[in-house]
């Protein structure tokens, strides 16, 4: 039997209802929209595409979204100097640098300048160690993102052995570390593998859940999974004018129980995850001036 389908589009549309909700009543309270200031420096094509999708996104739950774009030489003290402007405005709310960076500018100054209640990437030192102490105030948009499409299509987590493939400061190590804390939607036994790992498939096929997210296109095979499994898809590799998972789809899928397709799957959660951290920093800061 092929495997059960994970569609992120539709996932992410019900999460949508529930964050509009969320934004107006905000609105409400407070006479505005949370709002989401994106910045993007130089012409890189797919960023500017990603950037896009996220104010799109925004207009559609009722937030608003400023984009501030930059030329490309600029240079890490002119962008230091806007995420300064950003913090101290207080019609913003939530804070997003696009990466990757243009190579003059060293990321890690510029993603720790930003205002750690402003975060909503959740990027910020002190907000991932907030979540490596299991106490988090945002969560990093796609581990969320991939936590969600579990609960959404019934999987078990608690118990399960989750085996999370790649280990970015992204992806692979904050979901394992969601995943691993005490909760109804967490409570799992939790495997990273990576580049090194001996044997991979050895360890892929003790599984319940495989999360593929080393950027590797098509990298899981079906004889790496065992029948039934929940397979989640985190890559997206531009192979030609296609956007490729790590997951050879078309095999894995006659074997797992239930998989999650790129595109369709984890992309549409990551920018819902981001609406939804930016509607909650709209909150805190609202629960702030009480
Ligand atoms: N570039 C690719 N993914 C992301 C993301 O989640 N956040 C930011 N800021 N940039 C990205």
């Amino acid at each position: 039997m092929p495997a059960r389908i994970i569609d992120g589009k539709q996932i992410a549309a019900t999460l949508k209802e529930q964050i509009a909700r969320d934004a107006a009543q905000v609105k409400s309270q407070t006479g505005h929209a949370p709002h989401l200031t994106a910045v993007l420096v130089g012409d890189d094509p797919a960023s500017a595409v990603y950037v896009r999708n996220k104010q799109l996104a925004c207009e559609k739950t009722g937030l608003q979204s400023t984009l501030v774009r930059l030329p490309a030489e600029t240079t890490g003290a002119e962008l230091l100097a806007l995420v300064n402007q950003l913090n101290a405005d207080r019609s913003v709310d939530g804070i997003l640098v696009q990466l990757p960076l243009p190579r003059q500018i060293d990321p890690v100054p510029i993603l720790d300048a930003v205002s750690p209640l402003k975060d909503v990437d959740c990027f910020h030192p002190e907000n991932v160690g907030l979540l490596s102490q299991g106490r988090p105030r945002f969560l990093p948009c796609t581990p969320a993102g991939v936590q969600q499409m579990l609960v959404h299509t019934g999987v078990s987590i608690p118990g399960s052995h989750v085996v999370v493939v790649g280990r970015s400061d992204l992806v692979g190590r904050p979901l394992a570390l969601m995943l691993m804390q005490k909760g109804p939607a967490a409570d799992a036994t939790v495997t990273i593998c990576h580049s090194r790992t001996r044997d991979l498939a050895a360890v892929t096929r003790t599984a319940d859940i495989v999360v593929a997210a080393m950027g590797k296109p098509q990298f899981i095979k079906a004889d790496m999974i065992r029948p039934g499994v929940v397979v989640i898809d985190v890559g997206t590799t531009r192979v030609g004018d296609k956007i490729v998972g790590d997951v050879d789809f078309a095999k894995v899928s006659e074997v797992a129980g239930a998989i999650s397709p790129v595109p369709g799957g984890v992309g549409p959660m990551t920018i819902t995850m981001l609406l939804a951290n930016t509607v909650l920093a709209a909150k805190l800061r609202m629960s702030e001036h009480e």
